[in-house]
């Protein structure tokens, strides 16, 4: 600590003005304290929840059903309002942004849900541009972001499809090709694998692997425990709302390569690829 009052200093006084007026770190990407929801029926949706989530992590939410995991989400992408305590995301408190800035506020995240909500009318290439269009990308810009996204997410060969032509991992592929186009800092899932079988569930967990790769901070709620175990994540869950256990994993090295990756998940404990 001392050392790096010192350093400080020093960087300071070399560089003058410039350096003194640069934050020396960042915020946490996401921070609650104290964060309840109660719905207007009455039932408690979060109850006091607190923790800091830093850049390019990675955290699976965990906890059985009706314990809280899309009420978190949802208060993070400000679909819901707290009923106590504060939420700041990249140090900005989600309170002080109000209504009609609240999807610039979305353009920095990106969700991705179980049931993948495609536009059934529009092809893979499609539903990947008009996240660009409704953003206010340009012609240009989508030309040049979506083919490298449906490249990053295996999806080349199948532009021309439109949703009910693909596969229900392909249509989730699609989902976060479409969050991840804009390349936001934080990206949401709620249950990405919920209607997958568990070799797709992998694929689907690779992706999100790769995206974390790329310095985007990634948070997934699921009830695949097989999956969380071998992924060794930092695990936050829930039981009625409250949060119960927050294990910062430290079991993994950030430098295994997605294939690395990959083959530890399919290692003993998950069933051979082509079993299912
Ligand atoms: N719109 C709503 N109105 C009233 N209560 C709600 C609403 N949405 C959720 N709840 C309640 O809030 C609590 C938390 O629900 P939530 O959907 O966040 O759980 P979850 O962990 O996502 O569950 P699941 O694993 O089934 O998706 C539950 O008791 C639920 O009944
Ligand atoms: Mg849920």
């Amino acid at each position: 600590m001392a050392g790096d009052q010192i350093t400080k200093q020093r960087t300071r006084r070399r560089v003058g003005a410039a350096a003194v007026a640069k934050p020396v770190s960042r915020p946490p990407v996401i921070e609650f304290r104290g964060v309840s929801k109660v719905y207007s029926s009455g039932d408690m949706g979060l109850d006091q929840a607190t923790f800091t989530v830093d850049r390019e992590d990675f955290v699976f939410l965990v906890g059985a059903t009706g314990s809280g995991k899309s009420t978190l989400m949802r208060l993070l992408i400000k679909e819901l309002e707290p009923s106590d305590g504060a939420i700041r995301v990249a140090g900005h408190d989600l309170r002080e942004i109000p209504r009609k800035r609240v999807p610039f506020y979305r353009r920095n995240l990106g969700v991705v849900f179980q049931d993948f909500k495609l536009l059934p009318s529009r092809t893979v290439y499609d539903n990947v541009a008009y996240a660009l269009q409704v953003t206010g990308g340009t012609r240009r810009e989508i030309r040049a972001k979506v083919p490298d996204i449906l490249r990053l997410t295996g999806l080349s060969t199948k532009l021309h499809n439109y949703p009910d032509q693909l596969s229900g991992g392909e249509q989730q592929r699609v989902s976060i090709a479409r969050a991840f186009v804009n390349h936001p800092p934080l990206l949401l899932a709620d249950e990405p694998t919920g209607n997958l079988d568990p070799e797709t569930s992998i694929d689907i967990m690779r992706l999100l692997y790769r995206i974390n790769r790329t310095g985007t901070t990634v948070m997934v709620a699921t009830h695949d425990q097989t999956m969380v175990d071998k992924m060794r994540r930092r695990v936050l869950e829930l039981s009625a709302g409250r949060i119960v256990r927050d294990e910062a994993a430290g079991l993994y090295t950030r430098d295994e390569s997605t294939r690395e990756f990959a083959r530890r998940l399919r290692a003993p404990g998950a069933p051979p690829p082509g079993l299912v």
